[in-house]
């Protein structure tokens, strides 16, 4: 295959270095005879001389990092006139995820999700691709400030934290990374994907311990698809359907008209929507937070979250209508078991 003449930078953020891996392991998949350039944020003078640019960061307080804000305002103009592409390390890599915790509302927090808000700060930018692809967190090897933060959130979380006993936790997927090499090699490269995708995964893939006391554990679990979870703050069941963003969409609002649930858009991407499904149960007015999303890694079925975060004694009818609600989506075989 001749390599394509067009000329790339990928420049990226990284305070711990797994963005750096990412960056390289990209570079390999899109092709080693490709021209792109590798830059960290702070080496790169110009962005004039490329066809394309791809932009990674990790993530700070669910966002890109300042400086990648910074640059993408810096050369706004010329990137505006170019192919764009934007991936994000993060911890939480469930597209499904709503997070909820003191001074912010309910809202999605994970992967791609990361990238909405800059997405929306520079509209003029319409990215070819985005992957929000996961990445590591090594407790013990955090500056002061960032280990403070940490516990800080660890007090904070409802739902736990995964990395809690952890030297490593993962949560890079690779396939996002795969799928994300792949839309720049046929969308901007007008290359065929690669098939042979898996013999780059050392790009990632180290022998470092998930934990250097308690040699069982592991540093990436895959989370399972049909988590569930019943505590005094939260009620929440996810699960998986086949088919795609539109028919799942179409079930909800089926759900919403059967079980008089007024259905409010949050948001709606080309891969996710999130709504508030309001009702009032015994005269108080509730929410459940309902989100359906595909991800890159299962194509052909649509993830889907509900969510409750009312008190175990309020929200007995919101968990009669969640149930409902997968009694609708699950109807017909479109249930998917597994993971
Ligand atoms: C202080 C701090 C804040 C973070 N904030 C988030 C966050 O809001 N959401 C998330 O999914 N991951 C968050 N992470 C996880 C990192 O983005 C993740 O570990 C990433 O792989 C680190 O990239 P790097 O090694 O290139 O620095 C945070 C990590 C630290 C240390």
């Amino acid at each position: 295959m001749n390599p394509s003449t067009k000329k790339g930078l990928l420049v990226y953020d990284t305070i711990y270095g797994s963005t750096t891996e990412v960056a390289y392991w990209l570079k390999a998949l899109i092709g080693e005879d490709q021209q792109l350039d590798v830059k960290r944020i702070c080496q790169v003078l110009t962005v004039k001389l490329y066809d394309y640019v791809i932009v990674g960061s990790n993530t700070r307080n669910e966002k890109l990092t300042t400086p990648v804000y910074k640059f993408v305002e810096k050369y706004l103009d010329d990137l505006s006139q170019k192919e764009v592409a934007y991936f994000i390390n993060c911890g939480k890599t469930d597209e499904t995820m709503i997070l909820k915790y003191a001074g912010k509302p309910a809202h999605l927090a994970s992967g791609r999700n990361f990238l909405l808000d800059i997405l929306e700060k520079f509209p003029a930018i319409k990215p070819v691709a985005i992957g929000g692809v996961g990445g590591r967190h090594a407790p013990p090897i955090l500056n002061t400030k960032d280990s403070f933060f940490m516990w800080i959130l660890e007090k904070m979380s409802i739902e736990g934290l995964p990395w809690e006993g952890y030297d490593i936790w993962e949560s890079v997927i690779p396939e996002r990374v795969e799928t994300f090499a792949n839309e720049i090699r046929e969308k901007i490269l007008s290359l065929p994907p690669r098939q042979d995708v898996e013999k780059y995964r050392g790009y990632w893939n180290s022998l470092q311990p998930a934990s250097l006391s308690d040699q069982s554990k592991v540093k990436f679990t895959p989370k399972p698809y049909t988590e569930q979870q019943s505590t005094k703050r939260e009620f929440y069941k996810r699960s998986r359907i086949k088919g795609n963003l539109d028919g799942a969409i179409s079930l909800l609002k089926t759900w919403g008209k059967q079980e008089g649930l007024d259905l409010k858009e949050q948001k709606r991407t080309i891969y996710n929507i999130y709504f508030h499904a309001v009702k009032t149960y015994n005269g108080k007015e509730l929410t459940i937070h309902a989100v359906a999303s595909t991800l890159p890694e299962d194509p052909g079925n649509v993830h889907i979250s509900l969510r409750s975060f009312d008190k175990p004694d309020k929200r007995k009818g919101a968990e009669e209508d969640i149930a409902r609600a997968e009694a609708i989506l699950w109807a017909e075989g479109r249930k998917v078991e597994g993971r």
